[in-house]
């Protein structure tokens, strides 16, 4: 483990104030930023990671989204589980669990699923955000229903100009308005060289097109935000990403950054 992993996560915290200081965000009805509420059975496969320890319970303790690619296995990001974001070492974290079946956080419909075991990708560098990813065990399974095919490599639905759905529990405004419904938004999967051009390299990441992919309107207006990370992004039935970083929520040539799901998973498409 590289020394310097604190103090990037410490960066990665002020990144996420920026939002609120600078420029009002294109849109103001948004997951997710420019979205829509979507019903929790069109979408069984998104989860809520949630500890009420650590975040309350108002919203059921939810503070990131994930991804269920196998009855008992949800992936989620891994800057998701770091010190950072739960304001404490993850094993201090003991009601660790992920919500499924439920779409409104203020109900009581479906699951709350205990975590059985963590793994973080070894690979994942919280200085460029390469490699964000963490894999969930849970204690029970999920009905084979909620699982959501990954796709591999080379498949269609990275290709630039893809429509894609974001899904997510996040800020829907960048100003911390955190939404109790699930919502989506609509973005397009956007080429390497433009997400390239649009995050060379700062304090909030770098572009890896070997571990990301970015994705958004050109303009700006629909995005996914905090909150969202670790939640699915779906093209053609499958799922390509999950929420990473960004800069702010829904600006013009700040497209969201999602982990690269065939990039970083090691046998893309076997659900289990
Ligand atoms: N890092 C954020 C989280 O922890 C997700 C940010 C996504 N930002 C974006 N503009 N797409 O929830």
């Amino acid at each position: 483990m590289r020394r310097p992993l604190v103090r990037a996560l410490s960066l990665a915290a002020v990144a996420a104030v920026i939002p609120l200081a600078s420029p009002a965000p294109a849109a103001a009805d948004s997951v997710v930023i420019g979205g829509y509420p979507v019903e929790i059975s069109e979408s069984p496969w998104t989860v809520a990671l949630a500890s009420r320890d650590r975040f309350g319970g108002t919203r059921a303790g939810q503070f990131c989204g994930g991804a269920v690619i196998g009855r008992s296995t949800v992936l989620t990001a891994a800057h998701c589980l770091g010190e950072a974001a739960l304001g404490a070492p993850l094993g201090r974290v003991r009601d660790l669990k992920v919500i499924a079946g439920r779409g409104d956080l203020l109900g009581e419909e479906g699951r709350e699923i205990p975590v059985r075991a963590v793994r973080v990708n070894p690979a994942y560098d919280s200085y460029t955000n390469a490699g964000d990813l963490a894999v969930l065990t849970l204690t029970e399974p999920l009905p084979a229903s909620s699982v959501i095919r990954m796709a591999g490599s080379g498949d269609a639905a990275y290709r630039p100009g893809t429509d894609a759905v974001v899904y997510g529990w996040g800020d829907t405004t960048g100003g911390g308005d955190f939404a109790h419904a699930l919502r989506a938004t609509r973005v397009r999967v956007l080429s390497d060289a433009v997400c390239e051009e649009a995050y060379p390299g700062s304090a909030e990441g770098k572009y890896l097109a070997d571990s990301m992919l970015c994705a958004g309107e050109l303009g700006g207006g629909r995005d996914a935000c905090q909150g969202d990370s670790g939640g699915p992004l779906v093209a053609q039935g499958r799922l390509i990403g999950l929420v990473s970083w960004g800069s702010g929520c829904g600006r013009a040539e700040s497209p969201g950054v999602y982990t690269r799901v065939s990039g970083v998973v090691r046998e893309p498409g076997a659900g289990h």
